[in-house]
């Protein structure tokens, strides 16, 4: 799963900008919930107002260097796998063009999924503003829908992650029952007189393990 989500987040970066698309202003609100549908996962922002959304993204530079005009620019690639595999992103302020890469906008679509209402549009962008600057990252912990969902919401939780767990549980399971399996045809091996090692199971699930949790 960890090379899907760096190679979407590669996606988002490198994905071609369609220089002549324009996003027309008068249709976002300060405080809305900006949405941009990637290939596998969504990129999340909150707009600010005159063109400005705040978003968290991977990103090394604020670690390496204090050049604050060097920062401000937009993420590259480079910058942004170095930040996934540190683990640091920023909550930065881009453009609504440097948000989206030319892809479409969903506005406030979490408004119709998430139980709880949201906040005054005023109070969603205030909260955005207060986290500007960088902070760890972690993929499955502390995304850039956290962000927002912590923003417009109030609360700290991810769907996406929790799509991910599921799946994640799903595997699992699914590969328990193949162990399950695999168990009854050792035992039937061994019922029959040959040795199979039963040390593939411990092998494979504990980094695993190690992985999810980090
Ligand atoms: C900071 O970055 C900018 C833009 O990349 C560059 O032009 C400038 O020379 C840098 N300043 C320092 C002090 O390194």
């Amino acid at each position: 799963m960890f090379p899907f989500q760096l190679l979407n987040i590669f996606f988002v970066a490198s994905k071609v900008r369609k220089e002549d698309s324009k996003y027309d202003l008068s249709h976002y609100k300060r405080g809305d919930l900006l949405e941009v549908p990637r290939t596998l996962f969504t990129h999340f922002g909150i707009y600010l107002g005159d063109n400005r959304v705040a978003h968290l993204i991977p990103d090394i530079l604020p670690v390496i260097s204090k050049n604050k005009s060097a920062i401000a620019k937009m993420v590259t690639n480079n910058r942004l796998i170095l930040g996934v595999i540190a683990k640091v992103a920023s909550v930065r302020v881009d453009s609504l063009e440097d948000f989206a890469y030319g892809s479409e906008i969903l506005v406030n679509h979490m408004d119709k999924v998430c139980s709880q209402p949201p906040m005054d549009g005023d109070e969603v962008a205030r909260r955005a503003e207060k986290l500007l600057g960088s902070i760890t990252y972690s993929l499955l912990w502390y995304n850039c829908e956290h962000y927002v969902m912590y923003c417009r919401y109030g609360m700290t939780i991810s769907y996406q992650t929790y799509q991910f767990c599921t799946a994640v549980r799903k595997i699992v399971c699914s590969r328990m029952s193949a162990y399950f399996t695999a168990l009854c045809g050792v035992g039937a091996m061994l019922y029959l007189g040959s040795v199979t090692p039963l040390t593939t199971l411990p092998t494979l699930l504990i980094p695993f393990t190690i992985w999810m949790a980090s």
